[in-house]
Parts: structure tokens; sequence; C-alpha cells
């Protein structure tokens, strides 16, 4: 049985050409960026290169970027270097939002326990956070906003721009979780001359294995004069705000997969419509017309469909997918083989019962209109079966 991968806002495959990026790399000499030899000088060589190729992704300057080893390690980075690099000052008030992927609310927990106050702004039924709610919450000591650009369970989008712009009202940093919307949409954190507007963030997150490039690797945007401790001492690479030696291998193919997703961007979104719709359409007919989508209607990156099958039990939901060769996801955090309530469908206000039936479908690269059609069949017929049934 040909087996389908829905399940890109988890892991996406490896693009050809950035694993051969990382095969070079790896083949190749060797070489340490800090050494003087005439090895190391190639490695920073190549190093400054992919800097620039993913800078430019984001029109940002190559060394407002601090590589990480992924997403999670780039938002612990922003919330706790930000916060102890303004408790100096006094300001140990954060906040974020209720929705937020566990990387950046269990660093807020563990802030919270080491003496830092948050509060976690609510968001509506279609989980969009309001801007006048954060403007509210803004504090004299507040040192720090964190809030996702993209949902990674429904891929509903937050008013980045106007959140941020309130916060900079302030003169409070801004930080954004970007590691599902970077390389689906344009951002553009500087004026470019010919791109979008500006996007008045501080901080902001990407993770390179959300846009086929490998795991393990991701990158803090971190604008110039933005106040931050760093995570993890040692040597003085990226600028003394990460030590560590550089994982070159990791960087060529982060740097390649960028640059491919910078170039497919238009053409990418509009397979992404193409396919989450007609995914919708078809879900709603096997469904009998009961499945429903979760988050918002129309602000939501395409490639994620969260949808509700009410009366169908998820676990057994996501069983039979598997039996039928479809990898999807339950949407929340898997611990111990069961699956958690969703704390994001939970703030959404939707019922537990509702919640407890959700399934997460994300698609990308090698997904295909035909492939859909034959998927929707095999669901079809376990969801008849399940409705006979009962
Ligand atoms: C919104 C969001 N933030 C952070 C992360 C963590 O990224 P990484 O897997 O690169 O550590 C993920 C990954 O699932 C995510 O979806």
């Amino acid at each position: 049985m040909e087996r389908i991968y829905y399940d890109h806002a988890a892991t996406t495959p490896l693009h050809p050409e950035a694993a051969q990026a990382m095969l070079t790399v790896l083949q190749g000499p060797p070489g340490n960026a800090s050494s003087l030899h005439s090895f190391g000088r190639d490695a920073r060589k190549l190093a400054s290169g992919a800097r620039d190729l993913i800078a430019a992704t984001i029109g940002c300057r190559p060394d407002e970027l601090v590589f990480t080893s992924g997403g999670t390690e780039a938002d612990n980075m922003a919330l706790r270097g930000v916060m102890e690099a303004q408790a100096a000052s006094g300001k140990r008030h954060l906040i974020t939002s209720a929705v937020e992927h566990h990387a950046v609310l269990k660093e807020c927990e563990r802030l919270e326990r080491g003496g830092y106050e948050v509060t976690y702004l609510p968001v509506d039924g279609n989980g969009i956070v309001s801007v006048n709610s954060l403007r509210e919450a803004l504090r004299d000591d507040t040192g720090l906003v964190s809030i996702m650009y993209a949902n990674n369970e429904t891929g509903t989008l937050q008013p980045i721009a106007e959140l941020a712009a309130a916060a900079q009202e302030r003169g409070v940093p801004f930080h954004t979780d970007a590691a599902q919307a970077y390389g689906k949409l344009p951002i553009t954190v500087r004026e470019l001359p010919i791109t979008v507007r500006e996007l008045p963030v501080s901080l902001m997150t990407l993770s390179s294995h959300k846009i086929n490039g490998p795991q393990g690797i991701g990158a803090l945007y971190v604008r110039q004069g933005t106040p931050l401790q760093p995570l993890l001492v040692g040597g003085s690479q990226e600028r003394k705000r990460r030590g560590g030696t550089e994982n070159l291998p990791a960087l060529a193919g982060f740097a390649r997969a960028a640059a491919i997703a910078a170039e497919e961007l238009e053409a990418r979104a509009v397979r992404m419509e193409e396919l989450g719709s007609l995914w919708i359409r078809l879900m709603r007919k096997a469904s009998g017309g009961t499945a429903v989508v979760a988050g918002h209607p129309d602000l939501r990156l395409p490639g994620i469909v969260s949808l509700m099958f009410p009366g169908i039990d998820r676990e057994s939901m996501l069983m039979n997918l598997d039996l039928a060769g479809i990898a999807a996801s339950g949407g929340s955090a898997c611990t111990a083989g069961a699956l958690e309530p969703s704390h994001v469908l939970s703030a959404m206000g939707v019922p537990e019962e509702l919640a407890n039936t959700a399934v997460r479908f994300s698609f990308g690269l090698g997904n295909t209109t035909e492939e859909m059609e034959l998927a929707a069949l095999r669901i079809e017929t376990f969801l008849g079966r399940n409705r006979k049934s009962s």
C-alpha cells in the first residue's frame, strides 16, 4: 500500500538539493570556523555564505541571526535570554498567549518558577489574540512580549504586525515564533527595496526542518540593539550569543532549503491553498458533512488543516489512519503514547469532547491531488464502517 504523509507541520522531507549541500560539506575537508588556518577559513566562508542566504530570506543583517539547534532552543533563548537581560533594569514581567508551542509555554513556566511573572493572553473562538488585550496587559515592568506567528495545531495566523507595533509603542521587545510561518509567507523584518512592509519584531524564531531543511538546526533573529543574555556559553561563536562549534552540514542544508522556499514561496502558497481546500471538501464528504475545521476560517496557513470529527474518537481515528497508510497528527503533544487534551483548542473554547476528536493534517512537498483523492477514499471507507456500526 502506498503510504501517504500528511504531517508536514511535524517535520518535512529533506529537499534533495539540501541533502546534496549537506553531503558536500560532510564529505569535504575538515574545518572549524573558529580556526585560523586555511581549513578554518574555508569553513568560516561556508558558514557566512549560508548565513547571508538565510538573512536575505527575511531581509535582516547576517549578524542579526543566531544559529541554534532548532526552533525550541531559539524560543527558549528568546524568552530566557531577553528576560535575564531585562531583569537588570527591574523588568520581570513577560506577556505571551495561551496557544503558544510548548517550547514557549514550558520556558514561561520555568521563568515563573524563577520569580518572573507571566501574563497569558486569551484567544477568541478562532484562536486569535486581540491587540487591545495586549495593550491592556503591557506594564512599565514588561520586559518582553512573545506571540507566535502561525499556530502549529490549527495554522491560525496572529495579527503580528499590529501586536508587534503595540509592544513597540511601549518600547517593549517583541518575539514571534515563526517556526510554522517561515518559508510559507513573505516575512520581512526590514524594509527591502522591493518587498512587503517591515515587520516590527525584535526577535523571531526560525526552524529548518519545517521547510524541507535538516532537523536539529534553526535560528533566532535578534534585531540589533535587543538586550539578550546567551543560553549557552563557551566559545565566542555567534558573536558571543551562543557558544559551540557551528553545525556546518546542517547550516548548508538549512540555507539551501531556505533559499528554495523563498524562490518558490508564491507557487507553494498557491499549491497549499489548492491542496488544503480540496482536503476540507473531501473530508466533509467522507464524514457525511460532519467534519468541522478548527481555527480561523481564512486567516490560516492553508497547508495546516485541523479537523474535528464529532462522535469519532481521535485515538481510533489515528489508528485507522495509520492502518490506511496515512500519517497525520493528534494535533497535540504525545506523552508516553497518550494524547493530551489540546491546550490550543481548549483556549479557543472548544468543548473537550469535540476537541478530543481533532486530527491535524498538514501538507507539503510531494503531496498531490490524485493522492488526496485516494487518501479520502480510504478514510471514507472506515468512517462509513464506523457510522454503520454505531
Ligand atoms: C510553532 C513551533 N514552535 C517551535 C517548534 C519547535 O521547533 P524544533 O522542532 O525545530 O525544535 C515547533 C515544532 O513543532 C513549532 O511548530
